[in-house]
Parts: C-alpha cells; structure tokens; sequence
C-alpha cells in the first residue's frame, strides 16, 4: 500500500490558507439558460463571498437571446429569477454581489455563426485589457449537440490564440453512447488539447463525494480490509424523490441510466473501488479510475436481463382511488407510449484482484418514496458458531455508509452486548455527522469545479478515456433495453420503493437492499410523529425492510405474531374470517403491534392490494424500545385502548 501522507502531499493542510481563483475572462455560452441562473451564478457569488475569487475576474455571457449588459445584469440579479432567489448563503450580501455584478458583461451569439465568434473575441480582447489578464475560461452550459460547433468556431475565432491559459469546462451529458461519446471527443479534440477540457460531472463536486479518497486514503484503518477477503458486497443508491418535471424532452432521451448512472454513479464507484493513486496529482487518479472503469465486466447483451432490470413510475392515488399525480407517460414533452427508463438497479462485476467475486449493486429512480444517495460496504458476516448455546441466533453484517446526501455523513454498524445477564446483541452504530464536525457547507457544489478549472486542477473532471470506459459499460445493457422494449411499463407508483424486480435482483443472491431510512421518513407515521431523537434512531436502528406482492399473505390469522409492520407505501387489506375486507391500510399506517403488545396469536389475516413496501421491526427489539422509551411504552398502551379495546398495564408491556 502506499503511503498515505506521500498521497496527499501539502493538500491535507493548506486548506485554511486557499489562495483566490486565478484571474480570468469566464466566458458562458448558454448565458440565459437554467443552469447559469441556478447554479453558475451562486457558485460564483459564493467564491466572491468566501474571498476565493480574483480582483482580476469578469463574466461574459453568451447566448443567441438578444439582451444587452444592463439586461443581463438585471436578470441575474433579481429576486424572481436571480441570485435574489438562487443564492445559497443564510444572508445575502449586497455589497459583495454589487462589486461582483458589476463584473458582468453579455453579448449576443449565434453558435453556428464564425462571425459572431469573431464579434466575442474582440469583446474577450477588451475585457482582457479592462482586467488585466489573458486568460480565458470557456462554460459550455448547452445543450451537449452544440459542442463539437462551438468547439470549431472558437477555434476559426482564434480563441486558441494569444497569452494565457484557455480552459473549457463542458457539461454533462458527454455523449449519448458509446459510439456518441467517441465522436464528441474527436470533434473536441480536434482543435483543443485533451489539458484544456474540463468534463463536469457535478457528483465530483460534492463534499462528500471529494470525501471518499480522504476517507480511504488517509486513514490508516479501513484500506487494508477493503477487498473481496472482507467485503461482501457494495451498494450504490440514488433515490429521488422528484420526478422528471419540465425536463420530459431531455429526459426521453435519455433514462436514468444514461442521465445518473453512467456518470454520477460510476464516478462514485471509481473512486470507492479504485486502486490508491501514486499521489493526488490530476492524472494520478484519474488513471486510477480509469483503470477500474476499464475492470468492470462488460455483459453481453441476452446477459442483460440476469443483471439488471428497469422501472417506470406510474400514478399516484388517494385513499378514494382519485388520482394525485400523473405517471411519467403523461409528463411534460414525454411520449405516452414511452420506453424510457426512470429506475434502474443492477449488479456489476469488477474482474482484478481486489474485487473479483464482490457484487457490486446499483439502484437509482426518480419519483422515490425518499430523497437520499448512499453508499453500503458491507462486510462479511462473523462465524455465528462461536454463540452456539446463547440466545444470539444470528449475526448481522457490519456495515459502513456514506451519507451522500442529504444527510452528509459517515456511519458504521455493528454489534453491541445489550446489558443485562443474558448474552444478547443488538446493532448500534458510530457515526461521524458533516453537520456536527464542520459549518454545515452553503456550497452548491459547482464552486469548486469554477475554482479548480482557474487553478488549472482537472483532478475533480472527467477525461476522455474515462467518458468513454463508462460509456462502454452502459453499451449493452442500453443495447439490449432499446431491442426489447419493457412490457409491463409503468411497473411502479410514485413514491415507493421502486418496482419488485429490484427486490428479486438481490434475492437471487440471497442479499438484500440495504434501506437507509431517516427520522423524517419515519416521521411520516403518525405513530412516531414527534418523537425524540433518541427513540426515533434507536428504531431506525431495528428496522428491516420487506416488499409485499399484490395478493401476499402478509399476516395469517392464527399465527404467532414475531414482528409488527409499518407501511412505507402501498396498500393492504384487513380481512375477516370468511376472507372479506374490513378495512384496507396505506402508507404511514402500522399493523401487527397487537400480537406483539399482548403476546397473542394473530387476531386477521392481512394482504397486501399491492406493491407494498414495508419497515418490519421484530419482536425482541419492539420489547427493547419500550422498555427504553417510556413515552413509546405509553403511547402504545393508548393504542391498544383505542384500536382493540384491550386494557394493559405498562408493567405487563414492558415485562
Ligand atoms: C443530474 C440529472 O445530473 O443530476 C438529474 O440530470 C438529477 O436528473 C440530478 O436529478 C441529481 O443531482 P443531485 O445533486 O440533486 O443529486
């Protein structure tokens, strides 16, 4: 292994004494666009506030939108539309944005005209002399087809030309294929220099996600257990709560598997897995990464199907059976007849010496029942034998998650001896929380890739080789979905957990997915509503997740009773003896707690309507938390009044 602090060289320590972005000309094509307004602008006006961005420092926007100077400087500052209502920080600073607009120039350019292009470098040129310096950042916040054109103008222009440095930063998606991707990279390359292009992927950005390699290589401890001898298998989750919003015409192009995991999510996966770089020099790790994309088995495509599978969210209803919202067929610029994908979960296979054998599990969606990205490295299992004889009757693996976001943090469970004089265990967790440790970060997570892309630092971007490993590990499978369109589209509602056949991927291999559940999700049940934080972690502690078929049996009348239930999302029916509904339960609702309350048979049988995804918590920890929490103990003396008429003494409860 290497050593760590040779790694990092000074990095580790200079952060306090950041030096201010280099002087530049910034020149934004799609200066009028979303992305500008939403995230350009604040990450600028965040480094003009953290002192981070040079006197020598002024904006040209273009775009084929005819606005002047003035208008443009208005438009970006305004409240409805502007850093008024875009910006990050808790107050906003006008006399910092004031200076900082004042920076802030706009001219009109049609991207397939050279003349116009001529028209902007004369304009750079004069820019160049009011502040006094040469070099020139170029943001391409376009649409990826204007690339290759924007690239050959700027070049016919003389943009390549005179002293100073020219850097250009190019949005996602870079390519649509493999084949796309190969082609993008040519054109670009024709007339720039591989040092010169700076490929966004906004996931690098991000705190946590910089925080990986820290993680790993700088601390002594986890490197040397991270391989297939002690890791099970990794899971990577990127769940979204929104759905696809006004974006349908981009989006039905695209599908999540081209639009989150062949970037956000391989990118996540390379630095995760990848092997430790000689140093943290730009290429350094990324010839790391690349080497680990290039590791990654690539399926044929008729394997596709035993590796992943693909979901498409559909309607959401209310407890009447009337429509809340719409499924993605019938969203904004979306075919209704559309194939295109808003769920993925797969396995993936790294073929070397550190992975061979290690699953590697992904999932992402939109229209989710929660907003959260983490990473699970889950650890193989202690031999169970040694407890033969003590009531422990099976071990849980430890686990380590990265918090991605929202939640930025880094927890690990484990084990623990509960006190008392029986040997029982029970899962506990350390956990290092972003918020707790540092100022929580008021970045947007573009700041550090306008920042490094001025200091020349390409380590947070993609290269080319890179784009195009990922790209040829999404081929087949983006083959293979394209010839056989899914027959069973929308194959799940809004705000739930996904469709069953992600379920099954992991089954088959006897894992499952591991759920992060937060206090706000299970603030969503009215039971928990407002409880405290102690008994709301201890619970998500206990928690297991469980997926129900339309028609399950879920309880059956008569039965001991060993858990009780929480519904995340979906339907289930209460039936009586002869097998008729009493009454149905959905989302946020709990059952089951009754067996477990009066240490009764089951008193109904319950049957899920539908895909219904559910919190299990178990006999032993339901015992635990009442005898820890009082309140919970009261609570569910009140329910049992209430719901089935029985009278109980908390003493009896918590016996
Ligand atoms: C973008 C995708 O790259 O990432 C969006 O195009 C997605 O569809 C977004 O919603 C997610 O980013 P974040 O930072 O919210 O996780």
């Amino acid at each position: 292994m290497t050593d760590s602090s040779q790694i990092f060289g000074d990095a580790a320590i200079n952060q306090a004494s950041a030096l201010p972005s280099e002087p530049c000309v910034m020149l934004i094509f799609g200066a009028s666009g979303d992305l500008t307004k939403r995230l350009l602008i604040p990450a600028i006006y965040n480094l003009a506030c953290d002192n981070l961005l040079s006197d020598n420092f002024a904006i040209l926007g273009s775009a084929i939108s005819e606005l002047n100077t003035e208008q443009f400087r208005a438009t970006m500052s305004s409240g409805e539309d502007g850093i008024r209502k875009f910006h990050t920080r808790s107050k906003f600073d006008e006399e910092v944005w004031e200076k900082l607009v004042s920076r802030f120039h706009y001219q009109k350019c049609s991207f397939d005209s050279v003349d116009d292009f001529k028209a902007l470098r004369r304009k750079v040129a004069e820019l160049e002399v009011d502040y006094q310096t040469h070099n020139i950042l170029i943001y391409f916040a376009t649409a990826p087809s204007f690339f290759g054109m924007i690239c050959e103008n700027l070049f016919q222009a003389g943009f390549k030309e005179g002293q100073g440095w020219r850097r250009i930063i190019a949005e996602k998606p870079f390519g649509h294929d493999t084949q796309s991707a190969r082609d993008l990279n040519a054109a670009v390359l024709k007339r720039w220099d591989e040092n010169q292009i700076y490929r966004v992927d906004h996931y690098l950005g991000k705190e946590t996600v910089q925080n990986l390699l820290a993680f790993r290589f700088a601390n002594g401890m986890f490197e040397p257990l991270w391989n297939k001898n002690n890791i099970d298998n990794i899971q990577f989750n990127v769940c979204e709560e929104v759905d696809v919003g006004a974006r349908g015409g981009y989006y039905d192009k695209s599908g999540v598997l081209r639009d989150m995991m062949q970037n956000h999510m391989f990118q996540m996966l390379a630095y995760l897995c990848m092997e430790p770089p000689s140093s943290f020099e730009p290429d350094a790790i990324r010839n790391e990464k690349s080497k680990l994309l290039s590791s990654v088995r690539i399926y044929k495509p008729e394997e596709v199907p035993n590796y992943f599978v693909r979901g498409q969210y559909g309607a959401s209803f209310d407890d009447e059976g009337e429509m809340l919202q719409p499924g993605y067929r019938y969203a904004q610029d979306v075919n209704p007849l559309s194939n295109t994908e808003t769920f993925a979960a797969g396995k993936l296979h790294i073929d070397n010496w550190r992975w061979e054998g290690v699953p590697i599990y992904l999932r992402s969606g939109k229209a989710l029942w929660k907003r959260g990205t983490e990473i699970v490295v889950e650890f193989k299992k202690a031999p169970e034998a040694i407890f033969r004889g003590t009531s422990v009757k099976s071990l849980a693996p430890n686990r380590l998650v990265f918090h991605i976001q929202p939640y930025q943090g880094i927890e690990l469970l484990f084990q623990a001896k509960v006190p008392g004089p029986a040997l029982t265990l029970q899962k506990v967790d350390m956990h290092f929380s972003y918020s707790d440790a540092f100022k929580a970060s008021r970045y947007t997570g573009y700041e550090v890739m306008i920042y490094s892309c001025t200091r020349g630092d390409s380590t947070l971007f993609s290269r080319g080789d890179l784009v195009e490993e990922a790209w040829k590990i999404a081929q087949p499978i983006l083959d293979y979905w394209k010839a056989t369109p899914a027959d069973d589209f929308p194959n799940y509602a809004r705000g739930t957990w996904g469709p069953k056949s992600a379920n099954e991927l992991i089954a088959k291999d006897g894992r499952r997915w591991f759920e992060v559940v937060t206090p706000d999700v299970l603030q969503r049940t009215p039971l928990f509503k407002g409880s405290d934080p102690a008994l709301l972690k201890s619970i998500i502690m206990a928690l297991r997740s469980e997926a129900a078929e339309i028609g399950e049996i879920i309880i059956q009348k008569g039965d001991i009773a060993n858990e009780m239930y929480l519904i995340c999302s979906g339907e289930v029916e209460v039936l009586d003896s002869a097998g008729e509904e009493i009454k149905s339960l959905k989302d946020g609702d709990f059952f089951g707690e009754i067996g477990l309350l009066i240490s009764s048979p089951r008193t109904a049988t319950i049957r899920a309507k539908m895909l219904t995804d559910m919190f299990v918590l178990d006999k032993a920890d339901f015992h635990r938390i009442l005898r820890e929490s009082p309140r919970f103990a009261e609570s569910m003396l009140k329910i049992a009044k209430e719901r089935y008429d029985v009278t109980l003494l908390i003493d009896q409860l918590i016996s």
